[in-house]
């Protein structure tokens, strides 16, 4: 049986959260409908962050009231703090992702908030998520290049991706939100990270503004990593880090892992219907 390697869908959440024109709830819902047939165990559906900051994710709780619900698929949420999570709860979220990240400057313009007081904020939550019985996924943004300071230290990463494991995150997602980061500063990344942790708790999480995201999965891949996230027809970007395009596109991963002989689980006719459906979200401007 070939080798399973699982793409995370984030296009819901990561894709649309940037969009600048407001996507209805309606069209959130037949997007995920359509991405919910594909065979993904897990999509990321929105996020209960602050609606100040990111007014395109202020549907959340109707979005999750609305998601179709099928045999072995979940539903990620993402939530800054106890005020999100505990609606990210009510609203019936299986998996909570926290986030944070490895510079300072990313981590003021994201979340208001230095490093260290991040991990303050998210300590509650994360009792709180695991307390609930809920799964507990950490991100860590800006791995190998941020907007505000420049280049990142490996270590950085690896302290940051420690620091989440701690709080119980059953995975750290590595984030490389620019898309800037080359396969040779990924595998530097990673080395320092796996130093720390094993790579069946880790995922790849590549937006792919310089083109690079296929080949910086080739390297994680080689380094053992079995999950990449992915975001459907390309959408996406984020709000806080300036120039950043969309998530590797999911079709383009899906198909790469299929021609090298890796099995994703994945119905690839649906994907491209949900595909198709994506582009149409997609800002014209
Ligand atoms: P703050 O302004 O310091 O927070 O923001 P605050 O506690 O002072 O609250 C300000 C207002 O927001 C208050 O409302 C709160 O009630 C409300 P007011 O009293 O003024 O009417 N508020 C909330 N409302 C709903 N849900 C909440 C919530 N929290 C506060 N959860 C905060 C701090 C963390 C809230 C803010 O910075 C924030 O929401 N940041 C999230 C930014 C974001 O979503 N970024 C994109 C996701 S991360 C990403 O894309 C990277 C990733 O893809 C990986 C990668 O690519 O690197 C994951
Ligand atoms: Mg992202």
């Amino acid at each position: 049986m070939a080798d399973f390697v699982e793409i995370y869908e984030v296009g819901p959440r990561d894709g649309l959260q940037n969009e600048k024109r407001l996507i209805s709830t309606a069209d959130k819902l037949s997007l995920i409908g359509k991405l919910a047939v594909c065979g993904f165990r897990r999509i990321e559906a929105t996020s209960f962050v602050s609606p100040k900051w990111v007014p395109q994710m202020a549907d959340a709780a109707d979005v999750m009231a609305g998601v179709p619900r099928r045999a072995g698929l979940s539903y990620a949420v993402l939530a800054p703090n106890l005020k999100g999570y505990e609606a990210a709860r009510a609203a019936g979220a299986d998996e909570v992702a926290v986030f944070a990240s490895a510079s300072e400057g990313f981590s003021r313009a994201n979340l208001n908030a230095s490093i260290a007081q991040t991990m303050d904020r998210l300590k509650p939550v994360a009792e709180a998520v695991l307390s609930d019985g809920l799964r507990l996924r950490g991100y860590v943004s800006v791995v190998t290049d941020c907007p505000f300071d420049g280049k990142v230290a490996p270590s950085q990463v690896a302290k940051v991706a420690s620091d989440l494991l701690s709080l119980g995150c059953h995975e750290i997602s590595l984030g490389e939100t620019l898309g800037r980061g080359n396969p040779r500063e990924i595998a530097a990344m990673l080395d320092a990270v796996l130093n720390e942790i094993p790579a069946d708790r880790l995922a790849g999480h590549f937006h792919d503004t310089g083109g690079l995201a296929i080949r910086n999965i080739d390297v994680a891949l080689e380094k053992g990593l079995r999950v990449f996230d992915a975001s459907v027809g390309g959408l996406g970007g984020c709000p806080y880090a300036p120039g950043a395009a969309g998530n590797v596109a999911t079709e383009t991963v899906a198909h790469h892992l299929a021609a090298a002989g890796l099995d994703t689980g994945l119905d690839l006719e649906r994907l491209k219907e949900a595909e198709i459906f994506a582009k149409t979200l997609r800002s014209k401007a």
